[in-house]
This record gives structure tokens, C-alpha cells and sequence, in this order.
């Protein structure tokens, strides 16, 4: 009995070790840095912009490789006079609500210019949602990101009676597009306010008063797979995303292009080479020249583009602005 006894502490002595954690403080190229070791991996802080345990927190974070200027440069046109949120959206918004998410490996992911062309995809679905810039407008059509923050003229309030038990639409509500890459629809504003702990049922109206949240709301939806078995647009951009047989039968490849399948499927992909496709790749084509990683890294025609790829989610509404 006694040695039994015995085994069972030197065994939970065993587990207790491996599963020991060591801390260690910044460095001082790093005060913010915080590293611990469990069971052989390395986990990490980074103050308020990293601030939860994570593998990603151990990486650059976003406001290290993207700054003020940098924002400035993708967006500046968006508070010239004709701009219709002018004064709304600024960098620090973006920086904040990015935060919330670097943890789960937003703009954290693998080497810096997978980092960097993670925001350049991200920011170019962003951009092409939010322009105004048509045809000839000065600074060429990419120039003018970030022009919006809603939809001008709603058709209808976008109440979809077929979620009345789970996202009720509350009366005066209006669903409208909103935010960075616009939401719609009762059920999208309903899923989106449970995952940020905002009340938007009631009040969709907060995301064209507050561009953290409108920032949020959109980056929600790029790490948010729309239906479980399929990817999100970041793990299908950042290569987290291995496609099934039947992923590569409907030429389903990672990449930007499925980023645009996920975000707005039919819309936009499986049409050839067509204009609201060719939009969205632009503004990221263009947005990793001016992060000076080089629209090269944007990838072949197959990878960069859905022209040719199956929908994840063919006949699903999907307004586009
Ligand atoms: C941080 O961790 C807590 C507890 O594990 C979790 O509830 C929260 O969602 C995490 N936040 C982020 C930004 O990942
Ligand atoms: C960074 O990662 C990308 C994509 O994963 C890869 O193609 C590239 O070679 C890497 N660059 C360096 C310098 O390691
Ligand atoms: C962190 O960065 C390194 C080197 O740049 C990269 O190889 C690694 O994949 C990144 N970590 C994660 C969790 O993406
Ligand atoms: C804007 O939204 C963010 C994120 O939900 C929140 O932390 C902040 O307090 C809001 N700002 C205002 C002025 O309501
Ligand atoms: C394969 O793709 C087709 C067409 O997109 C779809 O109807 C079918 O459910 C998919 N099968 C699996 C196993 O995912």
C-alpha cells in the first residue's frame, strides 16, 4: 500500500513538473513583453494590445510594422469635403479594436509580411466596401477607402422574420449596412453584438457612431467562419485552412480570393473576371504596394481571385454596398 502511495505522488509530482510554467519578464528592446513556457511551448503578453496568454501575443503586433502614416496613406482621401464620414474613422480606432482579436491571431500571424499582408487583405476588403471613389476620381478609384460608414439609401430595414425567436428585430430598428466591411440583416447584427458583448439588437445604430465597434464588427467577421465546417476569411488567408477534395474540385485554394468567396460567395465569385471582384482585389493589390510589401505577394490570378472558384455558401443573402 505504502509504496503505491508512493507512485501515485511521484507521479503527480511528474505531472506537475511538465506542466510547470515559467514567467519571464521583458526584455528591455521589449518592456511590454511577458513569456511563459508551458509544457514546452511558448506563450506571450504584450501589454494592452496583446494582453490575453496566447502563441500569437509572442509575435510583432500590429502597431509595431503599421502605423499612423501608414493609414494616412491607404486612406487619404477619406476626409476630403465630398467623403460622407468625414472626422469618423481614424487609426486608433482601427489599432483598438484590432486588439481585441490580436490575441487570436489577427495581424499576429506567421512573419512580418505575412502579418503585413494579412492588414493589406483585410484593409483592401475595407476599402472597396467603404469607397466612393467611381471611374475617374482623383487618385484613381483606390484612393478613396473609408468614404462611408453606412449605407446611403437603404431599400428596406433588412429584418429577416425567419430568426423572430433567435434575433428578434426590434421595432424602429433598421438593419442596415454598417461598419468597416458593412454588416446587414438582423441575424448578422444579432450574432455580432453576443460576440462583443454590444447590445446591437436594439441599437445597430452604435456602429456608425463608434468606428472601434465599426472596426470590430468588421474584423468579427473575418475571423468568424460563417458556418462551422468551413474556414474563416483569416484562417483561408493566412494558410491555417487545409481545403478537402472538394474544396479543390470546386477551385477552392487559399488565398485572397477565397477570403472573398467566405466574405460574399455568388456575389461575387465563380463569375469570371468580373468588376465587383476585381474592386476588392485592387484595393489589396494596391495596399501591399504602399505597405511596401509588393503586390507580387498578392499571388497568381487562382489564388488572388475567385473567378474561377465555387461558392462556399451559393443562394445566401449577401447585400453588397
Ligand atoms: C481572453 O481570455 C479570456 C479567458 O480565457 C476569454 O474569455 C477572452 O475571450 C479572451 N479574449 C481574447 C481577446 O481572446
Ligand atoms: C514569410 O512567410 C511567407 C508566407 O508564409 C513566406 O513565403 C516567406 O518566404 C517568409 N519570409 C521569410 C523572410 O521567411
Ligand atoms: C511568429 O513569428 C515567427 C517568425 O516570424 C513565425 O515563424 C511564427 O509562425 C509566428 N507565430 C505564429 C503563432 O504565427
Ligand atoms: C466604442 O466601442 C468600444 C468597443 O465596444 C467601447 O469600448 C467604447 O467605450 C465605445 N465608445 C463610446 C464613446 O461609446
Ligand atoms: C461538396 O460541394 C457541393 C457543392 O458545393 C456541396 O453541395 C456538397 O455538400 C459538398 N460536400 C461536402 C461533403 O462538403
Amino acid at each position: 500500500m505504502k509504496k503505491q502511495n508512493a507512485v501515485v505522488l511521484l507521479l503527480a509530482f511528474v505531472i506537475l513538473l511538465t506542466d510547470a510554467i515559467t514567467t519571464v519578464n521583458g526584455d528591455d528592446r521589449n518592456p511590454k513583453l511577458q513569456v511563459k513556457y508551458k509544457r514546452g511551448k511558448k506563450y506571450c503578453t504584450q501589454g494592452w494590445e496583446c494582453n490575453n496568454w496566447s502563441i500569437y501575443c509572442c509575435n510583432l503586433t500590429i502597431s509595431d510594422y503599421f502605423q499612423t502614416y501608414h493609414f494616412e496613406n491607404l486612406f487619404s482621401k477619406r476626409n476630403t469635403p465630398v467623403a460622407h464620414a468625414v472626422g469618423f474613422w481614424d487609426y486608433h480606432s482601427f489599432i483598438n479594436a484590432a486588439a481585441l482579436f490580436e490575441p487570436q491571431g489577427f495581424g499576429t500571424t506567421g512573419n512580418k509580411t505575412m502579418q503585413m499582408m494579412e492588414i493589406a487583405a483585410f484593409l483592401g476588403h475595407v476599402g472597396s466596401k467603404t469607397s466612393c471613389g467611381y471611374g475617374v476620381a482623383t487618385g484613381g478609384p483606390t484612393a478613396w477607402g473609408l468614404c462611408y460608414n453606412h449605407e446611403m439609401s437603404p431599400s428596406q430595414t433588412y429584418c429577416d422574420d425567419y430568426y423572430k425567436l433567435t434575433y428578434p428585430c426590434t421595432p424602429g430598428a433598421e438593419y442596415y449596412g454598417r461598419g468597416a466591411i458593412p454588416i446587414y440583416w438582423n441575424y448578422n447584427y444579432g450574432a455580432a453584438g453576443e460576440a462583443l458583448k454590444v447590445n446591437l439588437l436594439d441599437h445597430p445604430e452604435y456602429i456608425e457612431q463608434n468606428a472601434t465597434l465599426a472596426f470590430q464588427a468588421a474584423i468579427w467577421k473575418w475571423m468568424t467562419p460563417v458556418k462551422k465546417a468551413q474556414p474563416s476569411a483569416h484562417d483561408a488567408f493566412v494558410g491555417n485552412w487545409k481545403p478537402t477534395k472538394n474544396d479543390t474540385m470546386g477551385n477552392r485554394v487559399p488565398g485572397f480570393g477565397a477570403t472573398m468567396n467566405i466574405l460574399y460567395g455568388e456575389g461575387v465569385c465563380g463569375q469570371g473576371d468580373v468588376d465587383s471582384m476585381n474592386n476588392i482585389a485592387s484595393h489589396f493589390l494596391f495596399y501591399l504596394d504602399l505597405l511596401g510589401v509588393g503586390r507580387d505577394k498578392g499571388g497568381t490570378h487562382d489564388v488572388l481571385t475567385c473567378a474561377e472558384q465555387r461558392p462556399f455558401n451559393p443562394n445566401t443573402k449577401t447585400a453588397s454596398s
